[in-house]
């Protein structure tokens, strides 16, 4: 369960939310229902007032105190479990993509450069931009950057990617290969949470889509039953109003 107010303004109000290995759920909803907010508490890039967060074996719960130096190590004791990807690439300009995907495997977790090339090479491979490891990002399409940015989170080995609509920023057919990526990363059984406003990918790709409206949790299930037939009028608005 997570809580979360900005101002006194309720943003998030008691969000529930288990995941199951190897699930891939989309998030959709309204501008402003508080998607990336819920997103963002996950792996306390924002801090939720009251609630808890368990990934693996770590647990943070919070109960509107201040937070600490301790919950700081935590949080990133979590975050060693967590892969973020963001509309917006955040790639690292100055750097070849090879050095995006490497650079936090040597730095952080303190692997060979070797090895942390010959891994960050396999990733390219596997999100199709092998040929493209010498080059800068800002020589690359939008779809390649953000198949680099998932290589990237990729190498630090996490349980669970979570993503921040990840395709808006692109065209359909570039998006489209972002979404083969993330599609495959299902197939190998990786975990997902993904916060889209494409209702297809939403529709065909997920094991579970949760529809948020106001803070909360208005619905969740099948994709293909929710999509055919939502069961609450506000899915169903929604739905009707961006189909
Ligand atoms: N740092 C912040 N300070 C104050 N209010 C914020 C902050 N971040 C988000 N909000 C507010 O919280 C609410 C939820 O925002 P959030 O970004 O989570 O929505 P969203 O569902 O991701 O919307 P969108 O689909 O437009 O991305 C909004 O009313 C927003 O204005
Ligand atoms: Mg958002």
């Amino acid at each position: 369960m997570i809580a979360k107010a900005y101002d006194g303004l309720e943003v998030l109000k008691g969000v529930s939310l288990a995941v199951e290995q190897g699930e891939l759920i989309s998030i959709i909803g309204p501008s402003g229902c508080g998607k990336s907010t819920f997103l963002r508490c996950l792996n306390f890039l924002e801090i939720p007032d009251r609630g808890s967060v368990t990934i693996k074996d770590v647990t943070i719960r919070r109960d509107g105190g201040r937070w600490r130096r301790s919950d700081e190590a935590q949080a990133h004791r979590l975050r060693a479990h967590v892969g973020m990807v963001f509309q917006s690439f955040n790639l690292f300009p100055h750097r070849t993509v090879l050095d995006n995907v490497m650079l936090a495997p040597r730095k952080v977790k303190h692997v060979p450069t070797a090895q942390a090339e010959a891994e960050a090479r396999d990733l390219l491979e596997k999100v199709g931009l092998a040929a493209m490891a010498g080059r800068y990002p800002a020589t690359l399409s939008g779809g390649q950057q953000q198949r680099a940015a998932i290589a990237r989170a990729l190498a630090m080995q996490p349980d669970v990617m979570l993503y921040d609509e990840p395709t808006s920023a692109l065209d359909p057919e570039v998006a489209e290969e972002v979404l083969a990526v993330m599609r495959a990363l299902d197939h190998d059984g990786m975990t997902q949470i993904v916060v889209t406003h494409d209702m297809r990918f939403a529709r065909a790709a997920s094991d579970r889509v949760l529809y948020m409206e106001g803070g909360t949790i208005v619905e969740q299930g099948d994709p293909d039953l929710m999509f055919a037939d939502p069961r609450d009028t506000r899915t169903r608005r929604f739905l009707r109003s961006i189909l």
